[in-house]
């Protein structure tokens, strides 16, 4: 499961393409995108809606037990994808301005970030059939018991993190509508 680094690859080359739209509409407007702009506004709604699916359409493939569309390593890697572009464009969404709540959610992001990029690499020790479930692989016993160790212990910290999250981008969403768009 999860052979070779295609999402990586694939979720570099779209940021790279999102960078490029984004230094055109730097060069048209002279100016950074305005976080509560067209560009910045809009980049901030599909890198969130980005975000959402990172959190909620694994989880749902993994625990349902009547759909059992597609691959695991699929799901994954879908999740993997999403969870780098949806960040790098809300990233692009914040006008580089961090303050307050909106800022701490900044935060909370890169966190979860870096944190997927070490389940990541735990998750690939452990050798699996394309859909998920562990196999009798090249690991010692004692090592694959380390891991699995590991990779439960990554859990505990990984969900809240990202739930934490999702609390904080939820009241800046709602405070950041309120106060700069509707009051406008
Ligand atoms: C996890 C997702 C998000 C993060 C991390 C985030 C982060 C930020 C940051 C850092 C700023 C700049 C704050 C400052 O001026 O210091 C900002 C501004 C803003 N955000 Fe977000 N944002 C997210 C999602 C969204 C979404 C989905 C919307 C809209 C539906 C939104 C609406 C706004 C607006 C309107 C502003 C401008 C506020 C103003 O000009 O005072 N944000 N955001
Ligand atoms: C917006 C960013 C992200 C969010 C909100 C997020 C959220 C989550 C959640 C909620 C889970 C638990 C799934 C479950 O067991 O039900 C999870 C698992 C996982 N995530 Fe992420 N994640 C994000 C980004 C990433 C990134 C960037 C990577 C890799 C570079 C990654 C790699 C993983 C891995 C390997 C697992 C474990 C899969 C498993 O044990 O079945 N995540 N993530």
């Amino acid at each position: 499961m999860l052979r070779g680094n295609k999402e990586l690859w694939l979720a570099f080359l779209a940021m790279i393409l999102i960078t490029g739209l984004y230094g055109l509409v730097v060069l048209f407007t002279r100016e950074v995108p305005p976080a509560s702009e067209l560009f910045g506004h809009g980049i901030g709604i599909v890198g969130f809606i980005f975000m959402l699916m990172t959190e909620t359409l694994y989880s749902l493939r993994k625990r349902s037990r009547s759909v059992r569309w597609g691959r695991m390593s699929t799901w994954l890697q879908l999740h993997i994808f999403t969870g780098l572009v949806g960040p790098y464009m809300v990233l692009l969404h914040t006008s580089w301005k961090f303050n307050g709540l909106a800022g701490i959610t900044t935060l909370f992001t890169v966190i979860i970030v870096i944190s997927g990029f070490i389940g990541r690499y735990i998750f690939t020790r452990i050798p699996r059939t394309l859909d998920g479930l562990e196999i009798e692989g090249t690991l010692s016993q004692e090592s694959l018991k380390q891991a699995r160790r590991l990779m439960a212990l990554w859990h505990t910290i990984h969900i809240p993190i990202g739930m934490a999250l999702f609390v904080s981008a939820f009241v800046h969403i709602g405070a950041a509508l309120y106060y700069a768009t509707l009051l406008k």
